[in-house]
């Protein structure tokens, strides 16, 4: 598997599309859908730092999908039109995106009852958006280098951004780098504007640490 940093690297063309933060966040997300499930399968998802690590992931989780149905997928619907095999595809992502949503309800659910349905349902939905991240990068992420400009994807960013606002991304940043190793993680995060970069040296990261996410 290609690491972040090869990516990043990569990507490194002007006239193309630097698909890095789609990545990394996708990479956040598996990274923390097997602590999830390893949580679960040692029974131990009544841990408040478990729970505390799962309300982060379903909430850059939603926040990511969020954007993608607002903002990406419309526009790129209609660069698409006259195009049926193309547009299927992001029918598609809408799709997938639809399945997941129910299935973190029922978890929520079960995590709320303290019942033994959490083992269950994080089966289901690993299998579904582990599917669905990968058929995205593979599918969706070279249509979309092929009909859009890096101008409308700086459009899309900044969608997340105003999503995320401040708030979000002060969790957002340190939860991308959570297992960076030290030389990946400084050179991600000169992607990032240097005021993010200087709060997220100087409060988030260490803010995000003392979380202590996902032990128990
Ligand atoms: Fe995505």
């Amino acid at each position: 598997m290609t690491t972040e940093i090869e990516r990043i690297v990569t990507a490194n063309h002007p006239d193309r599309i630097n698909f890095t933060e789609m990545y990394v966040t996708h990479d956040a997300l598996r990274r923390d859908l097997e602590r999830m499930a390893a949580a679960a399968a040692a029974g131990r998802t009544d841990s408040p730092q478990v729970r505390e690590g799962w309300a982060v992931f379903t909430r850059q989780l939603q926040v990511h999908h969020t954007v993608e149905d607002a903002w990406l997928w419309p526009r790129l619907r209609e660069r698409l039109s006259g195009r049926p095999d193309d547009l299927a595809l992001l029918d598609a992502m809408e799709a997938e995106h639809a399945v997941i949503d129910p299935q973190l309800e029922a978890i929520d659910a079960a995590l709320a009852a303290g019942s033994g349905d959490v083992a269950a349902g994080i089966t289901e939905l690993r299998a579904a958006l582990l599917q669905h991240l990968s058929h995205e990068e593979v599918a969706a992420l070279p249509l979309i280098q092929a009909v859009m400009t890096p101008k409308d994807w700086s459009g899309f960013r900044g969608a997340m951004a105003r999503r995320q606002r401040l708030s979000g991304a002060a969790e957002w940043i340190p939860w991308i780098t959570d297992d960076m190793t030290p030389a990946d993680s400084r050179k991600w995060l000169r992607r990032m504007p240097p005021p993010l970069r200087l709060l997220n040296k100087l409060s988030w990261q260490a803010r995000y640490r003392d979380r202590n996410l996902w032990s128990y």
